[in-house]
């Protein structure tokens, strides 16, 4: 087949770009340097120990069974999954609601199928996880970007929803969010999920990082607004991003539509994963501990920016990142990010994957690695930083 022969349209999205910064970080490791990763968003540790053991009693006594799983989950997941809306949110959630996917990533593409058709037009805020744009795009679905800002959490309020111009078919939040860590209380997110209901437009929240708190505990759209969309994941706080599990929450009537997709598109999500997922979430007293690590590397991180001048930070509440303003570096992000990994060996996220038009003001630093080498970073970059500061 000739090599000539065109790629579609739909698929020139934008690479996720954090992901360049890893490959040349790598080659540079590869060349001899010690890099400190800040740049991804990979929890340490790995997956606790009761899923790493559930996975070996499935395979152990698995024989030839580890087949397909059901197109919407192992039924088992998907009522632990429930349960754990009750325990931790006091909220009932029918299992039948609820999808077990591929990631969030997977469950991102069956949701904005199952709720808009090509040409729909869903509201994304700067800055926030490119993926929600770029996969919406890929599926012919508009985003429609509006821009937050530090006096509101870089969340968005009605009125800012009001002032869109022309139709609104959906709207993506996500608390805590990425990159910058902020959070919505129950009465903001009640007061974004009113303003969608009234005007028929469907909210989608993606609450992968859940769990992952340090000033309040996190909350769920589904405590003001059952009818909402929810988007989770085992890779955050259940530190299993290799495995590939996440779920949503459906109204029902998604659920039959998000299981026709699932049907044709995927099958199913691995089934070993799902054992061990399930597992998980019976894990918390060795996984809690974890958000106290993340809360040390925080602290010290943002302790180092504020010792050399970087201040303007996102009030990181939640997830394991802080969004830093560089302006007073004098340097674009991306040349900031460039120098930090060649000279100084620290590996650091340049804003424009979250924000293409203000990123390039803003870096993301991950603090989800080891302390000691967290520890490691602050120093590297407090030495960087503090001549271009002075
Ligand atoms: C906000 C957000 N949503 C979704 C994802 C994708 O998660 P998953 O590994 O479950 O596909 C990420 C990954 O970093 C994320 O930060």
């Amino acid at each position: 087949m000739s090599a000539d022969l065109p790629v579609s349209r739909r698929s020139a999205v934008p690479p996720f770009l954090v992901m360049d910064v890893v490959v040349e970080a790598r080659r540079l490791e590869a060349a001899g340097r010690d890099i400190v990763h800040l740049e991804i968003g990979e929890p340490g540790g790995g997956p606790p120990a009761l899923a790493r053991q559930a996975a070996v009693r499935t395979l152990d006594g698995a024989g030839g069974d580890l087949g397909y799983a059901p197109a919407m989950g192992l039924p088992d997941l998907r009522r632990r999954i429930a349960s754990h809306y009750q325990d931790w949110y006091g909220v009932t959630v029918d299992p039948a609601r609820i999808a077990v996917t591929s990631g969030a990533s997977g469950g991102f593409v069956l949701a904005f199928l199952a709720a808009f058709d090509a040409g729909a037009r869903v509201v994304v805020t700067d800055p926030s996880y490119p993926c929600y744009r770029n996969v919406m795009a890929a599926l012919g679905i508009e985003p429609v970007r509006i821009t937050t800002g530090p006096a509101d959490g870089f969340q968005p309020t009605p009125a800012e929803l009001d002032a869109v111009p022309g139709r609104i078919d959906g709207l993506i939040l996500q608390s805590p969010a990425n990159p910058t860590g902020t959070m919505l209380d129950d009465t903001r997110l009640a007061a974004l999920a009113e303003w969608a209901r009234l005007r028929g437009v469907r909210l989608i929240v993606d609450e992968i990082y859940q769990g992952i708190t340090y000033e309040v505990p996190s909350t769920t759209v589904l405590k003001v607004e059952p009818q909402a969309v929810v988007v989770n994941s085992f890779s955050k706080f259940w530190a299993m991003t290799g495995w590939r599990v996440g779920w949503l929450v459906l109204p029902e009537n998604m659920v039959r539509p998000v299981e026709r997709l699932a049907q044709n598109m995927f099958i199913s999500t691995s089934t070993i994963s799902q054992t061990a997922a399930k597992a998980a979430m019976d894990a918390e007293a060795e996984l809690r501990p974890r958000v106290d690590h993340y809360r040390h590397n925080r602290d010290l991180l943002k302790s180092m920016l504020h010792a050399v001048g970087l201040q303007r930070i996102a009030p990181p509440d939640g997830a394991f990142y802080l969004w830093v303003d560089v302006r007073p570096t004098g340097l674009p992000a991306t040349t900031l990010a460039g120098r930090l990994l060649h000279d100084a060996h620290v590996a650091v996220t340049p804003g424009v994957d979250f924000d293409p038009v203000e990123g390039e003001h803003w870096i993301r630093l991950s603090f989800a690695g080891p302390t000691e080498r967290v520890a490691i970073g602050a120093e590297r970059l407090a030495a960087a930083l503090a001549p271009m500061l002075r």
